[in-house]
């Protein structure tokens, strides 16, 4: 069965809270499915709910996705989809502290997928991250490219990735994987270390200094939540079972062309400040979607300045509104 409108399919988002969550979340509302959202609200906001709230069928539980209670739910309210988003996303904080990341992405990962064996869920559609291709020999990195996780981080959601393979074998619980690129849009925080867009947006809309490390030549494959989410729903149907699919263009942005281009979105200067080349920095990354048009049907369709004059309205109605 492909993703359909309409039928009204109990959809279970963890993480939902966040920026990649809340726009799938409004996503499946809109095309009239019932969504229960955990969240523990550690870097997610309520506000990113506001328009899921005014929905009789969506219900927020916060908890933390490694309570039993979990288990619980999910067997009372019987989610055929579980989309796993909720994690410790910062590649940095995962080098610092690697036992808090595992205690998040491997035990919360493996809580979450006990919690679809005890809910009867069909499938599980796992956000994991191109971190896990450490540093690619070719770019873009082809969907079949062989692993190399490179920080604790790379290696928890490789676990989470191995996890799903496992609790197919055994429970026969169907999944699909997103490796996900640079994700940028609305609701991006500007405080994390991967929203380059939104540290740029914010500081261009404000007038505060915003820097491009080195010669600003580190390259990035940039694509639309708006995107992302429509892989996300394309892999709640039956498509792609069994999968992982790079979600990225293909395209390398430099940070000093982003710069420019959100400078322009944002009707500002484009000069940003310089400094030292970061220790450990990827130099490049860009994947290959392709297998992810033949099997979910998925394609990136926002341009990067479409998704950027976006990014900058919303940044800029958001903080009118504070
Ligand atoms: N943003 C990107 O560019 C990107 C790239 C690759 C992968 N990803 C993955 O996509 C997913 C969503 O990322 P995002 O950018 O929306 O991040 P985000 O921080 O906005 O969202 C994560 C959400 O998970 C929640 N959460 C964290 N730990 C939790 C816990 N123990 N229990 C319950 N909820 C918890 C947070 O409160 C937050 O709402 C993550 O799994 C991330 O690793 C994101």
């Amino acid at each position: 069965m492909p993703y359909e409108r309409g039928v009204g399919m109990r959809v279970l988002v963890t993480g939902g809270a966040g920026f990649i969550g809340s726009n799938l979340v409004d996503r499946l509302l809109e095309d009239g499915h019932e969504v229960t959202v955990v969240d523990d609200l550690s870097s997610g906001d309520r506000a990113n709910l506001a328009r899921a709230e005014d929905s009789p069928r969506f219900t927020l539980q916060v908890m933390d996705i490694r309570d039993p209670a979990l288990a619980e739910l999910a067997a009372d309210w019987r989610p055929e989809v579980v989309c796993h988003l909720a994690a410790q996303i910062s590649v940095r904080k995962s080098v610092a502290d690697p036992v808090h990341d595992a205690r998040l992405n491997v035990e919360g990962t493996a809580s979450v997928l006990t919690a679809a064996q005890r809910g009867g869920t069909r499938k599980v559609v796992f956000a994991s991250s191109v971190a896990v291709y450490g540093r690619p020999a070719v770019i873009p990195v082809p969907g079949d490219a062989a692993t190399d996780p490179r920080s604790p981080y790379a290696a928890s959601k490789l676990s989470g990735e191995t996890y799903l393979a496992t609790f197919k074998a055994l429970y026969g619980i169907d999944y699909t994987t997103l490796v996900l690129s640079n994700v940028y849009g609305p609701r991006q925080s500007p405080d994390g270390e991967a929203g380059v867009v939104a540290i740029f947006t914010d500081g261009l809309l404000n007038g505060t200094p915003t820097v491009v490390y080195g010669e600003g030549a580190q390259t990035r494959d940039y694509v639309f939540v708006e995107d992302v989410v429509d892989g996300f729903v394309r892999a709640c149907g039956e498509a792609g079972g069994g999968g992982r699919f790079n979600l990225g263009t293909g395209v390398e942005t430099t940070d000093r062309q982003l710069h420019a281009l959100v400078a322009e979105a944002a009707g500002a200067p484009d000069r940003p400040g310089t400094a030292p080349a970061r220790l450990g920095d990827l130099p490049a990354m860009a994947v290959d979607p392709a297998p992810a048009f033949e099997a979910l049907g998925w394609r990136p369709r926002t341009e990067l300045a479409t998704g950027l004059k976006a990014t900058v309205e919303w940044a800029r109605a958001r903080s009118a509104t504070r």
